[in-house]
């Protein structure tokens, strides 16, 4: 446990030093330099129940329609959901589909609307973009319409989550916000889209005491 907790503290001062500062003084003014973080201090202990605490407000981001509209099921459609798409959820306009490929590869490619670029997102109804490649989250990771224990089944087994330990899942977060792709695009989405809940420093300091806990579930 206190093990995985100097883990956790290594990565993420390793990542609030200095190679967030090179890739702050890359970029033009122009860019969108995206968020910054602070180094996390976690106990060394964190009981279940904090944990537990702590998964609540993770299952608040991870339901919020800017995660879910990408992580859906083996329809391979794409979702608009959420107060900027009206009051009912709506499968993605224009006939869209990811196919197996979550790309679109068969048929018309995200990446034909949905650009990569570090542009801010500020223009109404445009089609979002991040600095990576658009695309829908593996089927095994789908969220959408799931509930808070079923999301975090799936988020805690490696067999489910691409392989990651709670370690891998917080070096996850910070390797998107790093590179300034999806999780950091849904704390920030521009136009006229609403923000997934809290901040983005939230969200990673309570992965990190979820996973310290031993990532406990509801139903546990
Ligand atoms: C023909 C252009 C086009 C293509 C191709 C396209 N999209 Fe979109 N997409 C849009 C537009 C435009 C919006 C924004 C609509 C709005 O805000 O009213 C959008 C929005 C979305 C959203 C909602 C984001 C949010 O605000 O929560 C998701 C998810 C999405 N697209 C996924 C995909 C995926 C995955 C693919 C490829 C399989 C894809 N799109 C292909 C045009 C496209
Ligand atoms: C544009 C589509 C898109 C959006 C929006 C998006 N994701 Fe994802 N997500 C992906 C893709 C693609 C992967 C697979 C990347 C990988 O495993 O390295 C992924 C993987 C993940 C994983 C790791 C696997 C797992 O399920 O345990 C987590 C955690 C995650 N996303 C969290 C989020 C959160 C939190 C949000 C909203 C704040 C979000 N994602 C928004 C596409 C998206």
């Amino acid at each position: 446990m206190i093990r995985q907790a100097l883990k956790l503290l290594e990565m993420v001062e390793l990542f609030a030093g200095s190679h967030l500062q090179e890739v702050l003084a890359a970029e033009t003014s122009e860019i969108n330099p995206g968020p910054s973080l602070v180094p996390i201090e976690l106990p060394d202990e964190v009981s279940s129940a904090q944990g537990l605490m702590a998964w609540q407000k993770i299952f608040n981001v991870v339901s919020h329609p800017r995660c879910i509209n990408c992580h859906v099921d083996e329809t391979n459609i794409p979702m608009w959901s959420g107060p900027s798409f009206g009051n009912e959820p709506k499968r993605h306009g224009m006939n869209i589909q990811a196919d197996e490929s979550r790309i679109g590869a068969q048929t018309l490619n995200c990446a034909t609307c949905h650009q990569k670029s570090l542009l801010p997102n500020t223009l109404e109804h445009a089609p979002p973009h991040t600095n990576h490649d658009w695309m829908l989250a593996p089927v095994e990771f789908a969220w959408f319409g799931k509930s808070s224990n079923e999301i975090c089944q799936q988020m805690r087994d490696p067999e489910r989550n691409g392989g990651r330990d709670g370690a891998g899942l917080v070096e996850h977060i910070i390797h998107d916000i790093e590179i300034q792709a999806f999780i950091a695009w849904s704390f920030d989405p521009g136009g006229n889209r609403e923000p997934a809940p809290g901040t983005l420093q939230q969200h990673l300091d309570d992965m990190a005491l979820w996973t310290t806990a031993g990532m406990p579930c509801p139903n546990d």
